[in-house]
Parts: C-alpha cells; structure tokens; sequence
C-alpha cells in the first residue's frame, strides 16, 4: 500500500474526551490522505466489482458551543474505496462547507448544535431548526455524475468529484419559496428510469416542507409546497414512477417551546401519522393517507401496484423511548440512538388510490434499520432488503440482514465482537442480470485492532461473511449514510447544472 497524506487538521476536541461519539469507534480523523494498491488481507477483489463506495461521516473538529455535543453535529468527512480491475484505492476529504471554512478561520465554534439553543450561535447559518452549521455530514449520493452530500437538518446540497473528492461547489437547487438556508434535506433520491433527482426540504417558515425535482443534469425543474399543520421533523422521503412519499408523524418539535427559542422534540401518540403522496410533475392534488402513530427514519422503497401505493420502511415501536427511575440526561441521549431502544421493524404501508384507506403490516419482528436495495429497483417493486443490525446502546451496526421480501426469508452475518460496519449499499456486479446479482461493501472499525478494513460480501450468501478484506491506512471513524456508484456511471458529469463555489 502507498499512502500520501494530504493535509492534517488540528483537533479543537477536549484532550482526554469523555464524549461516547467522539472517542472509540467514533474517534474523529484527523488526516486526509490518498492510498492506493490496498493489501487484501483475504479472499480476491472480485474483477466484476468496479466502482466507489462513498461513506459519510460526522468528524467534529471543535467541540460544541456550549459542550452539548450531538453525534449529528459533525462535520461532513467522505471516505471513499475505489475498485477497478480487482485493485483498490482509497481517500477521504473533509466535506468542504462554508460553516467548516468560517470555524477554521475563526478557530472556535460559530454555531449551536441540536441540543443547544439557537441563540448561543454566534453567526445566522442554515438548518430548518434556523442559525445551524450545515455540516453535510449525514448523507452521500451520486446523481449526474458527482456525489451530493447533504445534511439532515436542511442546508445546501455540496457536490464533489465521487473518485478525488475534489469540491465541485454547491447543487444549484435554491428556489424562491423554500427558506433561507435550508434548501436540501439530508435522503434525495435518484429515479433509475429518469435520472431525476428528487429531494426535499423542511423548515419552521410555513408550508413547512416542499418537494423539490431537478433533471438528470442537476438543473431544478420544480418546487412544490407540501403544507403541514406545524413545523415536522421528517427524515427521509420515497417515491414511485407518479408519486414523491412524505410523512407527517407525530414527533414534533413542542410549538409553546419554539417561541422561547427552544426546538424539543415531543412525541404524540394519540395523533396519527400521515403519509402525503406528492404528484412529481407538479400537477393534482397531493394525498393524505392516515396511519397508525409511529416515527420513520428510514425507507426501503416504494412502488405502484394495481391502485394502491406500496410503501416499505422501518415502524418506530418506541420513538420515544420510556424513561425509568435510573436514567439520567446521559442514559436517555445513548436510548435516543439506539435503533433497539427505538424497536425499528421492518413495515409495510398500502395506501388505496381508490377508497383513501391505508392497510399496513408489520413485516419482522426483529430489529434493523439502514435499509438498501438495488438501487435499480428504487421506485419499482423490489424483492430484496439489506439492512444493518445495531449494537445495542450505542449508534453503531454490529451485523447485516438480508431479506427476500418475498418469502420472507432471511440471512444475517454478525461482525466479531468489538468490530463495526458502515451502511453497506448492494452493489450490481457488472453484467449481473437479477435482483440479488451482486455484492455488499462496507467499512469496518476494529477498536481494539486500532484497524479499519473494506470488506465485500456476496449478497446471495451473506451469512458466510466476507469474501474479501481489505486493509485501509488507517481506523477510521464510525459514520451514518453511504452509497455505491458504478464507475461506469460517472461519465455523466460533463454539462451538468453547479452552483457557486462555497
Ligand atoms: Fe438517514
């Protein structure tokens, strides 16, 4: 392996951090560096296998403006794996956002975090919580030929180059009617029969959410209000070839505290959910569908089928979870990460185009989240579900479920103990012909080991665990979302829509 360092950072971290996600598998990065010809530890890099694998991360370099560090606060660093003709290369880079550049010429924290009130912010910022760094550091995709790294609390859309992680500036997708600084959630989607990029935003400014649609080139096409009764906390959105999938659930930030500066989210379990159907082209009339109270992070896909809309994602048991008399402040944050305290089930929604109605199921009773499918399948009927299985108590995946939605069959693979995964997106084999044709990568962290590796699974034969490892330069630090893009798809830069360097 050769590894180049490209540029070191100070951390501005307390010196012996006491703070759970930023110390261990969540220890920041402090390099960037470039590394190629990656020693394979085990098994072959399959020669079928060519493409990036991009993950997020939140990586702070300051602490909080006040000490309440949330994990979601951090700032945007990709790590990225490249696989060509059985060889691998590997990057990272800070995302570069105009919040990370005014800290480091500032040298302290400029913003609030989630948990600290909007008013210790030392500068107006982004977020739909208002005065927020936009940290893009939740989410990475591909669309146009470039990677879109977005935050989940609402800013701008940054672009990079998905192989040298160059910044390619910012997505052009601002439009009059959405809020200031909160343009793009964290979660668009790309249509595989379009190319269409479909996203959405939220904010506390009435309608409170839109939907946004730009074309294949990254140009927006359209905004459209999607009116709520209140400012909502939405996460991720899904869609079908007609439709864009919104939910309305009934976890909010509390309206009394918003008037006295302060953003609480507060669950109501004698409300409904709603799931709004947005007609993508703009014209008709948007639907509401009720359905049992709950809180979705995450949805697997969505599909038209006969008249109903099929809707499939991850049923919160427990949103909120129950308080016992030994809880402090601390055990209560760890609870509010942990996917088995929030009993995240995988769950179905069928809304009736006909009668209005909703029927939903419950579809395992086993706890998962961070769902990926072909994303060739995204908006069509699908068969297959990988998702990641959380170590209990903390924000971190300690195995992998796969699952044919069709029979309802199962596999899992379990990391050893004291190793974690990243999200790991299905990835095609080239020339593959079916569904499950393919591969999972992921990212490991060994905490003990001191040791990160790129490992790659079958996606038919998950259970016998990985097929390759590949050693990385360094441990690198846990982080939320990733993506897999083809190499032979990032040929579709040229021409395409950017906006104003940061
Ligand atoms: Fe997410």
């Amino acid at each position: 392996m050769r590894v180049e360092t490209i540029r070191t950072y100070e951390s501005r971290l307390p010196a012996a951090d006491p703070h759970p996600y930023r110390t261990g598998a969540w220890t920041p990065n402090l390099v960037e560096v470039d590394a190629w010809e990656l020693d394979v530890l085990e098994g072959e890099i399959p020669r079928d296998l060519n493409g990036v694998y991009l993950r997020n991360t939140e990586n702070p370099l300051f602490d909080a403006i006040s000490g309440r560090y949330h994990p979601f606060d951090g700032d945007g660093m990709l790590h990225a794996i490249t696989f060509e003709d059985g060889k691998a290369r590997y990057r990272n880079r800070f995302v570069r956002t105009a919040g990370l550049a005014a800290e480091l010429a500032a040298g302290e924290p400029l913003w609030a975090g989630i948990l600290e009130p909007p008013a210790l912010s030392k500068r107006d910022g982004w977020g739909a919580r208002t005065k927020m760094k936009d940290a893009s550091s939740t989410d990475v995709i591909v669309h146009g030929g470039l990677a879109l790294s977005t935050f989940y609390q609402c800013g701008d859309g940054y672009l990079l180059d998905p192989l040298t992680l160059a910044p390619r500036g910012k997505a052009k997708l601002e439009h009059p009617t959405f809020a200031k600084g909160a343009t793009i959630s964290a979660h668009p989607k790309v249509d595989p029969a379009t190319g269409e990029l479909l996203f959405f935003n939220y904010s506390c400014e009435a309608p409170y959410c839109h939907v946004g649609v730009a074309d294949a080139k990254g140009a927006l096409a359209r905004a459209i209000p999607v009116p709520l009764p209140g400012p909502r906390l939405p996460h991720d959105m899904a869609f079908t070839a007609r439709y864009a999938i919104l939910g309305d659930f009934p976890l909010f930030w509390d309206p009394a505290r918003i008037q006295e500066g302060v953003y609480r989210a507060k669950y109501h379990p004698e409300m409904t959910s709603r799931f709004g159907l947005v007609p993508r082209d703009g014209q008709g009339p948007l639907r509401w569908f009720e359905a049992a109270p709950t809180y979705v992070l995450h949805f697997s896909n969505a599909y038209e089928e006969g008249d109903e809309v099929v809707l499939e994602g991850y049923f919160q048991g427990a949103p909120v979870q129950a308080r016992t008399p030994e809880d402090t402040p601390i055990t209560v944050f760890m609870k509010s990460l942990d996917m088995n305290a929030m009993e995240t089930r995988r769950h179905r929604w069928r809304f009736d185009l006909r009668t209005g109605a909703t029927r939903e199921e419950a579809l395992d009773d086993a706890c998962s989240e961070f769902p990926t499918i072909h994303a060739g399948y995204a908006g069509r009927k699908h068969r297959y579900v990988y998702a990641a299985l959380g170590e209990p108590g903390m924000f971190l995946f300690n195995g992998f479920v796969r699952t044919d939605v069709e029979t309802g069959t199962k596999s899992t693979y379990r990391l050893p103990k004291g190793v974690f995964a990243s999200e790991a997106p299905f990835c095609p084999r080239d020339g593959g012909a079916s569904e499950d044709d393919g591969y999972l990568v992921t990212f490991t962290i060994d905490v003990a080991g001191d040791a990160s590796e790129c490992q790659i699974f079958d996606a038919r034969a998950l259970e016998r665990g990985p097929i390759a490892r590949v050693r990385l330069p360094m441990r690198i630090s846990s982080g939320t979302h990733a993506t897999w893009a083809p190499l032979g798809e990032l040929g579709a830069a040229e021409g395409r829509t950017l906006g104003a360097e940061p």
